[in-house]
């Protein structure tokens, strides 16, 4: 029996491979670990991120590849086949970050009825909600579709509730308009439902490209969509908050010189465009100056002062407000197999997925 992996060139991200192993003996596998089935992934620009960053923000070093390559992150359900943990019986299915692999070994560790943490010496030092694995079986909201948009959208949406907070947090900087960049993504669609339920007289508008304005428009979650090459046409009298999901450096300049001192707050939070440029002079833009949302630093923040149950609270609900749409809002396309996944792979490199689309992968024929 063998384990697949898909891997890609660290320095050249189109540069991409299946590789074989051979799987582990479920019999020698070491006290505490489990052999786990990497049964479904999700695959969006943000994993596309991940790679981007992998160096920076050490995404490489959690799952081993050889010299050169590494092993994208992905979010995705797993089944355990074997295990040397008194605790997890063979069946159970784990949700968490996984490789782009059909088998994972865990090193189970800080097991309680809930979860457990891979302890592997390789995974430490990251942020912990990377090592973290929800024991979800036999939960409803894990199950079929559900666990899909669990896949597809609970991380991101993290970000999307963590951005909505800490606006609302800061009374909007003075803005009177939320303005989002790549407005389809569903990180930004997730922060501009909630922006839009607020209701409380902020206009929301999404900036995207012109072959998406129909999806974005369609959504209803944003009061005006505008093109990338039509944004010096906003009325720029107003203040503005500007999220910048697509990482678009000449982008985020031509805003911040059009809005000017209007320019209230720019969060600079994805790169779905990979048009950021090393020496963005951004001291030099006229407004607020560009900072970096660390999603970590808010979590570790709003727990502190709601507790983590009253965090939790607060996210669940978002959470339950935002699922019903996702049966309007993204159709789930399911793609089996090495040469499907490379595919699905390249496509989001790409930029080639539809923003309907919601890609789950599985490398198992
Ligand atoms: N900082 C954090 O903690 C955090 C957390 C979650 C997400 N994010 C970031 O938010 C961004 C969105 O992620 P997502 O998973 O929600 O994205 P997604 O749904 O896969 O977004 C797809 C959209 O991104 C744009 N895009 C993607 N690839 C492109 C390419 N190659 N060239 C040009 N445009 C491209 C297009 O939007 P437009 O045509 O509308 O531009 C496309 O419709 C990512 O950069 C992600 O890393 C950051």
């Amino acid at each position: 029996m063998t384990s697949i992996d898909f891997v890609v060139d660290r320095n050249n991200l189109h540069q991409c491979k299946v590789i074989e192993t051979p799987l582990p003996d479920p019999a020698a596998l070491p006290a505490q670990a489990l052999l786990v089935k990497v049964t479904r992934f999700a695959f969006t620009a943000n994993n596309i991120t991940y790679a981007v960053l992998g160096d920076h923000l050490k995404y490489w070093q959690l799952f081993p590849a050889p010299a050169w390559f590494g092993n994208v992150p992905v979010w995705g359900l797993g089944e355990v086949i074997a295990s040397k943990h008194p605790g997890i019986a063979t069946g159970e299915t784990l949700f968490g970050y996984f490789p782009m692999a059909t088998y994972l070994v865990i090193e189970a560790d800080d097991v309680s009825k809930r979860g457990l943490r891979d302890a592997a010496a390789h995974r430490q030092g990251v942020a912990p909600v990377y090592n973290a694995y929800s024991r979800v079986s036999g939960d409803p909201a894990f199950a079929g579709r559900q666990g899909d948009y669990q896949a597809l959208l609970r991380p991101l949406f993290m970000l999307s509730f963590l951005v909505d907070d800490f606006l609302a947090e800061n009374d909007f900087f003075g803005a009177k308009v939320a303005m989002l960049s790549s407005a389809s993504s569903k990180t930004a669609y997730g922060l501009a439902h909630l922006l839009h339920a607020r209701n409380n007289g902020i206009k929301v508008i999404g900036l995207t490209s012109a072959g998406n304005t129909s999806f974005v428009t369609s959504l209803g979650c944003y009061d005006e969509v505008v093109t990338y090459d039509s944004v010096t046409a906003l009325p720029a009298n107003s203040p503005v908050a500007y999220v910048d999901m697509a990482g678009n450096t000449p982008l985020r300049a031509t805003l911040h010189g059009h809005f000017g001192e209007q320019m209230k707050y720019s969060g600079i939070i994805g790169l779905t465009h990979r048009k950021s440029s090393p020496d963005d002079p951004a001291q030099a833009l006229p407004g607020a100056k560009p900072q970096f949302f660390f999603a970590p630093d808010q979590i570790r923040k709003r727990t502190g002062e709601l507790g983590p149950a009253g965090f939790n609270e607060r996210f669940v609900a978002a959470w339950s407000g935002f699922v019903p749409n996702l049966d309007r809002w993204m159709k789930v396309i399911e793609h089996r197999g090495p040469a499907s996944v490379q595919r699905a792979y390249l496509d989001t490199l790409n930029g080639r997925v539809p923003p309907d689309q919601g890609l789950i992968l599985s490398l198992s024929e």
